[in-house]
């Protein structure tokens, strides 16, 4: 049955059928956490983040919320049905008998807590103690969804303890440097252990019915167990990008266009071994196109790579940021019309337009691509 406007429902089963509903998150009260060991192996050494934490600048916050509600509207002009989360306090610590932070970090991005998988929405366990309760942010929407859609499916993966045991101290030593960085990530040494299942749920890409997942900081072997479990109608496979020095989420690395169409990364590529299900299937994985920036905005966890952090509003249209001149132009090439968003002075509340959004719905059922 077509989608209607005036019925909740919740189904997505991939990264390209028509999205006819969407959560775009806000900026309202992100913080910058203080230090702790999965967030701190994240950024870089010599980046303006070291060694400050708190509120982040109410002006960078308006500005923010400013280019997400201009998103939203232009999304909902397009017919889309947009809901938006109910930020809770995130000055509070977060404390739990296992672990206490001094802050959390924000309602800013949902891709990373709330994974579609058809008719089911998951909450991630999230692996950093400032991210614990972020799903306190997207309650009021699930429960609505749960009141309104008779099949739809609120599941949360269990609660990770997030203990010193979850995280190696070699990665918490000063200036490691990129170099090490890099080996550890071809060695699939990263700073989470395998204590218990983590995972985010932006290192998760929906193909119908193959999962790809993205084993790297926020993601361990153990979560990906834990979804095999959790989907058992699914086939999940695991992926490594060893060209980034800190892997975490896999939407700025590797993007389903539509079927048989995906950008990589340049410089993380996927490895050979890697490829078959993709080749043998005739799927062709494109370079992505060098970001227009040479450096992230201020006080941004993420690379310039956000440049291919696009959001597919269908097979052939592609919301892509304003200023990101040589995406677009690929795009187009591709034989994608191109959606510009101003975006880039939102980045730094956690990512691009694909992390700062998280499908409802989408047309379409769960399909088998690499049969
Ligand atoms: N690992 C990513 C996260 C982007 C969503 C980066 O390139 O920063």
């Amino acid at each position: 049955m077509a989608w209607s406007a005036d019925k909740t429902e919740v189904k997505s089963w991939n990264e390209w059928d028509t999205l006819r509903h969407v959560i775009v998150g806000r900026a309202d009260d992100c913080h910058i956490p203080p230090e702790e060991p999965a967030l701190d192996a994240k950024v870089p050494e010599d980046s303006d983040m070291r060694g400050q934490w708190g509120r982040r600048p109410q002006e960078t916050i308006d500005r923010a919320n400013e280019l997400l509600n201009n998103f939203a509207t232009m999304l909902e002009k397009r017919g889309l049905r947009v809901d938006r989360p109910h930020s809770i306090d995130h000055s509070l610590p977060a404390t739990t008998p296992d672990f206490h932070t001094d802050s959390q970090f924000g309602c800013m991005p949902p891709r990373d807590v709330l994974l579609t998988v058809g008719r089911e929405m998951l909450e991630a366990t999230m692996s950093y103690r400032c991210r614990w309760f972020e799903y306190l942010n997207y309650r009021p929407l699930m429960q609505q969804y749960f009141n309104e859609d008779p099949l739809f499916r609120h599941e949360s993966a269990p609660k990770p303890r997030l203990t010193d045991a979850d995280y190696h101290p070699d990665y918490l030593s000063e200036k490691i440097g990129v170099e090490k960085r890099l080996q550890w990530a071809a060695e699939k040494f990263f700073v989470t252990t395998e204590e218990e299942p983590l995972f985010d749920a932006a290192d998760v890409l929906r193909f119908g019915r193959d999962l790809v997942v993205q084993h790297g900081f926020t993601t361990n072997l153990k979560g990906i167990e834990w979804l095999r479990r959790h989907f058992p109608d699914h086939r999940v496979h695991t992926v490594n990008f060893p060209g980034d020095p800190y892997p975490i989420h896999i939407d700025a690395t590797f993007t389903p266009l539509r079927p048989g169409l995906i950008l990589n990364n340049p410089q993380r590529r996927l490895p050979e071994d890697q490829r078959k299900m993709f080749e043998t299937n005739d799927w062709e994985i494109v370079d992505a196109a060098q970001p227009a920036h040479n450096a992230p905005p201020p006080l941004c966890y993420s690379s310039t790579w956000l440049s291919m952090n696009v959001l597919v509003l269908d097979p052939k249209t592609v919301c892509v940021e304003a200023s990101e001149v040589y995406q677009m132009e690929q795009m187009d090439k591709l034989g994608m019309n191109v959606i510009p968003v101003d975006l880039r002075d939102a980045y730094a509340f956690g990512g691009g337009l694909h992390c700062c959004t998280a499908d409802v719905y989408r047309d379409g059922d769960c399909e088998d691509y690499f049969p």
